[in-house]
């Protein structure tokens, strides 16, 4: 079964909310964007992004979170148009989470306008989907807003019913892949910083370790990168990097994860796809660059 793993995509909009201005958020983005992000994520990349993907045809993909910048209705439509050859392609096998920077305020996350938008994403706290008789994918949301921070945070509701869905995996004898925004762990020249970690990280770690799943999915630092860790020897941790960010750095330019997931939960041909800015995406093992980190 080929999996191809993508995120933090990032359409952005210079748009104003002026309703909102009262909240920082809503000037420091596009303040943000005007200095940086609308350099590192360049428009055109999107949809080369999205071609590549379907051209590699995935029997599952799977998008870790941060369609948008700052949860703008204009934004949602865009990606909703860019992932509409892709939602033809896969159906349901297109497995969807969100992001931080996809409930950007209180009131874009009360006013639901991402599920609005984009109805086909598991925005609920815990979700699964049974890829074949073996293999199950299980998808973690813990993103909220906050008011300046990107922070996430792990709820005793998510926990409960992360530990409840492992429990009746393990009882039917499946392989579980694990998807969510955040990572957990991270290799130690790239620490999370604490204005834009996953709180509750080792509280979730615990019931990942507990869970044992074969894989975990994530995104949010746009850096691609695999590795294991001591908090969770059973798991690989994967983070997709950022699908559309310009970057000199080849872990850090616009690119995906492809592997071919075997039933037994063994991962073969982990491979990073790069693209070179114009028309072409270079494909680079990564079991390489496996590390095992101490836990913490
Ligand atoms: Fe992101
Ligand atoms: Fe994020």
């Amino acid at each position: 079964m080929k999996i191809i793993h993508f995120g933090d995509l990032h359409v952005w909009r210079f748009t104003p909310v002026w309703s909102e201005l009262y909240y920082p958020k809503r000037w420091l983005g596009p303040l943000n964007l005007l200095l940086h992000r609308s350099k590192h994520f360049p428009p055109a990349y999107r949809k080369a992004a999205l071609d590549a993907i379907v051209k590699e045809k995935p029997d599952v993909a799977v998008f870790t979170g941060d369609f948008s910048s700052f949860s703008l209705t204009s934004e949602f439509q865009e990606a909703n148009d860019l992932f509409a050859p892709l939602r033809e392609l896969l159906g349901d096998r297109l497995f969807a989470l969100p992001g931080n920077h996809d409930c950007y305020t209180p009131k874009a996350y009360r006013n639901q306008v991402m599920e609005k938008m984009l109805p086909w994403v598991h925005s609920e706290a815990v979700s699964r989907l049974d890829l074949n008789e073996k293999v199950s994918l299980v998808g973690v949301n813990h993103s909220v807003p906050f008011l300046i921070s990107s922070n996430g945070r792990v709820s005793p509701e998510s926990q409960t019913q992360l530990k409840a869905t492992f429990e009746q995996l393990k009882a039917e004898g499946r392989t579980v892949l694990l998807a969510g925004h955040y990572p957990y762990v991270s290799p130690p020249e790239f620490p999370e910083g604490k204005d834009h970690k996953l709180l509750g990280d080792q509280e979730f770690a615990e019931v990942v370790k507990q869970g044992a799943p074969a894989v975990y999915m994530h995104g949010h630092q746009h850096i691609r990168w695999a590795l294991r860790s001591a908090l969770t020897p059973d798991t690989l941790c994967l983070n997709c990097g950022s699908v559309a960010m310009k970057h000199e750095r080849a872990d850090k330019q616009a690119g995906f994860l492809s592997w071919s997931q075997q039933d037994d939960g063994t991962v073969d041909n982990l491979t990073a796809h790069t693209f070179n800015g114009k028309n072409d995406w270079a494909k680079t093992p990564l079991s390489a660059s496996l590390r095992e980190l101490p836990g913490e």
